[in-house]
């Protein structure tokens, strides 16, 4: 197969052979933790653990001050100038999570109480969350087949009351950015981009996160990339960049050495990151671009397999180059079919996969917390009223989409070998879940 021709020319055999080694030992240059959900996981040793060993010799955990104890090392700053350089955004801000950085890009781009936002109903439940703890409304719009928001669905979901849009691009693919781009700014909308998942993908050339006012990513466990817990917030925005720094740190100014003196320039809370973490996202954040290589090598390789099956498409892909192909993402012709591919899948021993449609955090079908309005405590949701009635939702085209896609992790690590059973073991299954409903 041609992809792994060029796939194993980035390691040579050699690597191919220590790497083997290193997953029966679990330690050694690359430990590849095949069993976990992405590739940020799947690769780490050596360079992780020189950083963290910097951090530790130190003992200055904290990001800020502390100039003289530190010996020049600052993790979050190195951290932040490899996403910048990653992504091409000017200012790059990285703090404690995903969804902190959410809250950050909010709040950096002026989005606030009482607020409409339109957000989708197919994301990590993170995003939604953001906008309420943000005083804000979230307004659900349709989704297209390119799993994010579209165009169409944001212009029927617009109000005389709607500020923003929190655009969220989901398993790492992009969305349709020429036709959003026209209705954000026909209808002056502030846009968010919430690209947890999409860190390394991009429209012409372009990042995600770098369309509108500010953005983020994810380095959850579960990401391209991972630093343990983290996020960080882009912006080509200056000012953008700087309410983020003051936001994410009780509002302090970061200016000087003594941390007792500095000015509080707005309200602020304590969404940093740590040294620590931000030390392996630096790693991490380096091998982006040979990790997005073999994605996208085995994920074309994936889509040229099953493609040939009837009945079996994939999710649109405005800009194909600009995969970060972390999933492969599947539709079956209806939500029955996809049901019975996933019942084969069960039973023939095909995992690695995500229903969505019936997944607790990913989908609004399974929100009933949200649809219930239950809260530890009053958010403006309860105060304000809810804009639209959340436990009966009209969104026709977002259930028929979300009904009939099956996503896969992909995975750099396969072999050539695991790569072939598992096309061999999923057009089986596909085959004959499809028989049943023809
Ligand atoms: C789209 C999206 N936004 C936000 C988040 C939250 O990130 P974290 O888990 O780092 O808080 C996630 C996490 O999966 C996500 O997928």
């Amino acid at each position: 197969m041609g992809f792994f021709r060029t796939t194993f020319n980035l390691f040579g055999n050699k690597t191919r052979s220590v790497l083997k080694v290193n997953i029966s030992r679990g330690f050694g240059t690359f430990a590849a933790l095949k069993q976990n959900p992405m590739a940020g996981t799947e690769f780490y040793g050596a360079e992780e653990r020189k950083e963290i060993n910097d951090v530790l010799e130190t003992g200055i955990f904290f990001r800020f001050n502390h100039d003289a104890q530190r010996n020049n090392i600052w993790k979050a700053k190195e951290f932040e100038a490899e996403v910048a350089k990653l992504t091409g955004a000017k200012y790059a801000h990285a703090v404690s999570s995903g969804s902190t950085a959410v809250s950050c890009a909010l709040a950096a781009a002026g989005v606030g109480a009482g607020d409409e936002v339109i957000v989708p109903p197919f994301t990590y439940i993170a995003s939604v969350e953001a906008v309420i703890f943000a005083g804000a409304l979230p307004v659900f719009a349709e989704i297209d087949e390119t799993l994010c928001l579209s165009a169409e669905g944001i212009k029927k979901a617009i109000t005389p009351k709607t500020k923003a849009v929190l655009l969220v691009h989901m398993c790492g693919q992009m969305a349709q950015m020429d036709e959003i781009m026209q209705v954000i700014n026909d209808h002056k909308l502030i846009l968010v981009e919430d690209a947890g998942q999409a860190m390394a993908a991009s429209y012409k050339g372009i990042s995600t996160g770098l369309f509108g006012a500010t953005g983020c990513y994810s380095f959850d466990f579960f990401k391209i990339a991972t630093a343990g817990e983290g996020g960080v917030m882009v912006t080509n925005n200056e000012n953008a960049y700087k309410l983020a720094d003051n936001y994410s740190d009780h509002g302090h100014d970061h200016i000087g050495n003594n941390r007792g003196m500095e000015n509080h320039l707005v309200l602020g809370f304590n969404y940093r990151i740590s040294e620590l973490h931000a030390a392996i996202g630096l790693v991490q954040t380096r091998r982006v671009p040979m990790i997005r290589e073999k994605n996208n090598q085995i994920k074309k390789h994936l889509m040229k397999e099953l493609g040939g099956i009837a009945g079996v498409s994939f999710a649109t892909l405005p800009d194909p180059n600009g995969d970060s192909a972390t999933f492969l993402n599947m539709f079956l012709p209806n939500t029955s079919a996809a049901q019975k591919v996933v019942d084969e899948f069960n039973k023939n021993g095909v995992g690695g996969f995500n229903y969505w449609f019936t997944n607790m955090y990913h989908f609004i079908n399974q929100w009933d917390h949200i649809k219930e309005g239950r809260v530890a405590a009053k958010t403006n949701v309860q105060l304000l009223g809810a804009p639209q009635d959340y436990a009966n939702m009209n969104l026709p085209k977002t259930q028929e989409t979300i009904g009939r896609l099956i996503s896969f992790s992909i995975k750099a690590t396969w072999s050539e070998q695991e790569l072939a059973e598992l096309i061999a073991k999923m057009s089986t299954s596909i085959r004959a879940a499809l028989a049943q409903t023809a």
